[in-house]
């Protein structure tokens, strides 16, 4: 079931822009309408302004008119099991629910692990959250 989502990201990290970690990453997204976006990550020589594969997926998901986003697999050349970073768990989870499935893949074998936003980001600051307190 996970395993198309895995070969969109494997497909995506190929195409990464990582000449200074080498750290080559992909991640794919399928959103509760059935649409798949992938993407990579991309490094800039200044290091703080380059971007994380799941921030490219978001971006490739929200150009087509956007969508909630059903589950997403994450994978690192060299990583058995690479967990989005903390920013982009902030990113998912603009367009997720606690319940939202993200897989854990490993290069050469695929899904590792599959675990769920509430998981990776519990006592999130949420849209919600802006809102404030009622008094
Ligand atoms: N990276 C991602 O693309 N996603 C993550 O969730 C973790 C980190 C990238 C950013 C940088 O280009 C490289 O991996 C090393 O940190």
């Amino acid at each position: 079931m996970a395993e198309d989502l895995f070969a969109k990201a494997k497909s995506a990290m190929r195409k990464a822009h990582a000449p200074y970690s080498k750290f080559p990453v992909g991640a794919a997204i399928r959103t509760t309408d059935g649409r798949i976006f992938s993407g990579c990550n991309v490094e800039v020589v200044s290091f703080p302004e380059g971007w994380c594969a799941e921030t490219t997926a978001i971006g490739h998901m929200v150009m087509d008119g956007g969508g909630r986003i059903a589950e997403i697999a994450v994978v690192a050349e060299k990583l058995r099991a690479c967990s989005p970073c903390g920013g982009c768990r902030q990113r998912i989870a603009e367009f997720a629910t606690p319940q939202t499935r993200v897989h854990l893949c490993d290069a050469r074998t695929g899904v590792v692990e599959t675990v769920t936003m509430g998981e990776l980001l519990p006592h999130s600051f949420a849209t919600d959250s802006l809102a404030g307190v009622e008094e």
